[in-house]
C-alpha cells in the first residue's frame, strides 16, 4: 500500500514527509528532488517569502548510497524564514513577553474563521500556519520521488498555466508543444504571445491592491491502458484525481479533458473514436482525446489530461471587511506577506499531485518490492494486449 504524509507549520522549524511503499532498487538524489522544488518557489506575482527559502529537502531515511531500500522514505525541509519566528513559532514553550505574532482579524476566503472555531483557537496563527500553501512543498518533493518511480515506465508529466483572469490560452494542442517553454516563462505558458498579457494582468492586480486566479493544465504521457477501476466508486481514477487536486489549497474547479466544454456539444461530436494502431502493444488508439485518457475511471491508453481552476489568493493589501474572532467587532482583515498571484506555481504541485495518484495506481494494480518486480509485471501484462485486436 502506497501512502504518503506531511508534517510542519508555515513557519515552524521546518517540513517533513514520509513516504511508504515505493519499491526498492530506485535511483534517488536530493538533487533530483531539489528541480521541482525550485520549479515550485518560481513564477511572477509571488511574495516575498519565496526570496527568503531555498527550498531543500534532506533525505533521512529509506534511501542507501543514492538507491530506495523499499523502506519507508522520510525528508526534512528548513523552511529558513524560522530564523525570523524562532520565538513565535517555537514548539516549547516561551515567556509571556515575548511577541507572539498572533492575530485575530479574520481573513475572507482563509481557512482561518473556520478553523478557529473548529479547533478552538483564539490566536488565528495556530489555524494559518497549517493551512498555509507552505505544506505543498512537501507534496513536490514526494512528487518529485514518484516522477523518478514513473519514468520507470516512461510515464512524464508536463503542466501550463491555460489563463489568468480573463485572459485565455485557446492553445489545446498536446503533441507538439515545446514544453522547455514553461521553464522559461514566468508565467508557465506555453503561448509566447501570451507571456507579456498574463504578466500585465498580474501587475494590474498588484497595481489594484487585489488578487487574481486563473486555470492550470497537467498532462500525463504514455500511460497504459487499465489504470484504475469502475469495479467501486473510490477506485476510479478521475475520481482520485480529482480529490487529489481539489485538495491543493485555493483550488475550487477540477475538469478531466472537455469536461466542460463537452457539455455544449452532441454526442457524437464528444466521443472519442477508437482505431486499430498497429504501432504499439494496444493495437488501439483513439482519434481525440476529449474524454482526457480516462473512461470509466480507467485509463484509456491517451494522455491524461486535467485542467484546474485556482481561486485568487484570500489575502490582499486592500483587505475585506471582516471581523475580529474574539470580540466580533468589524474590522479590516488581516494583512500577512503574500503573493499576488499563485497559478505558475500551482502547475508545479499538481503535477506531484497526479504522480503521487498515478504512483498509487500503478503500485495497487503492478504490486512488487523491487522496481525490476513490477517492470517485469507491467511488461507481462501490456503483452496481454497483443491478444486483442487481432494480428
Ligand atoms: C502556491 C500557493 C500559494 C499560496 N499563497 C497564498 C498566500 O500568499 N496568501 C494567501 O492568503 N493564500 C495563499 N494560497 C491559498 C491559501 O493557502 C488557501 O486559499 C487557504 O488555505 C484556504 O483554503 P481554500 O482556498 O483551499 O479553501 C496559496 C495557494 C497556493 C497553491
Amino acid at each position: 500500500m502506497f501512502r504518503f504524509l506531511t508534517a510542519g507549520e508555515s513557519h515552524g522549524p521546518g517540513l517533513s514527509v514520509l513516504i511508504d511503499g515505493l519499491p526498492a532498487g530506485l535511483d534517488i538524489s536530493e538533487d533530483d528532488i531539489k528541480v521541482d522544488l525550485e520549479r515550485r518557489q518560481k513564477g511572477f506575482g509571488r511574495g516575498g517569502r519565496m526570496k527568503i527559502e531555498k527550498d531543500h529537502a534532506v533525505i533521512k531515511s529509506g534511501i542507501r548510497h543514492g538507491v530506495s531500500l523499499g523502506s519507508p522514505i522520510s525528508l526534512w525541509i528548513e523552511n529558513l524564514d524560522h530564523e525570523n519566528w524562532k520565538e513565535a513559532m517555537s514548539p516549547y514553550p516561551v515567556n509571556n513577553s515575548v511577541d507572539k505574532k498572533e492575530f485575530t482579524k479574520t481573513v475572507p476566503g482563509h481557512a482561518d474563521f473556520a478553523g478557529a472555531l473548529k479547533y478552538k483557537q483564539h490566536d488565528l496563527r495556530n489555524v494559518l500556519e497549517r493551512a498555509s500553501a507552505r505544506e505543498t512543498t512537501a507534496r513536490v518533493a514526494a512528487g518529485a520521488i514518484c516522477k523518478i518511480f514513473l519514468l520507470k515506465f516512461g510515464i512524464d508529466i508536463k503542466s501550463r498555466v491555460i489563463s489568468i483572469g480573463k485572459i485565455e490560452s485557446n492553445d489545446e494542442n498536446i503533441d507538439n508543444v515545446d514544453w522547455t517553454l514553461t521553464e522559461t516563462s514566468e508565467v508557465r505558458t506555453t503561448s509566447p504571445d501570451l507571456e507579456k498579457k498574463f504578466i500585465d494582468a498580474i501587475l494590474k492586480s498588484k497595481k489594484e491592491r487585489t488578487t487574481i486566479g486563473g486555470t492550470f493544465q497537467v498532462i500525463a504521457f504514455n500511460l497504459p491502458v487499465g489504470l484504475g477501476s469502475f469495479s467501486q466508486w473510490d477506485r476510479k481514477l478521475d475520481g482520485k484525481i480529482a480529490q487529489a487536486m481539489m485538495s491543493i489549497n485555493a483550488v475550487k474547479g477540477v475538469e478531466i479533458g472537455n469536461g466542460f466544454k463537452n457539455t455544449k456539444k452532441a454526442g457524437r461530436d464528444v466521443h472519442d473514436v477508437i482505431v486499430p494502431d498497429k504501432k504499439d502493444k494496444r493495437n488501439f488508439k483513439h482519434l481525440t482525446n476529449h474524454a482526457g485518457g480516462l473512461e470509466g475511471g480507467v485509463t484509456n491508453g491517451e494522455p491524461i489530461i486535467v485542467n484546474v481552476a485556482i481561486k485568487p489568493i484570500a489575502t490582499m493589501t486592500n483587505p475585506l471587511p471582516s471581523v475580529d474572532i474574539n470580540t466580533g467587532e468589524i474590522v479590516e482583515a488581516q494583512y500577512n506577506r503574500s503573493d499576488i498571484c499563485q497559478v505558475p506555481p500551482a502547475c508545479v504541485i499538481g503535477e506531484a499531485m497526479l504522480a503521487i495518484i498515478l504512483t498509487d495506481v500503478i503500485l495497487e494494480k503492478f504490486g512488487g518490492d523491487h522496481i525490476d518486480e513490477i517492470i517485469s509485471n507491467v511488461s507481462n501484462y501490456t503483452n496481454t494486449h497483443n491478444e486483442f485486436g487481432g494480428k
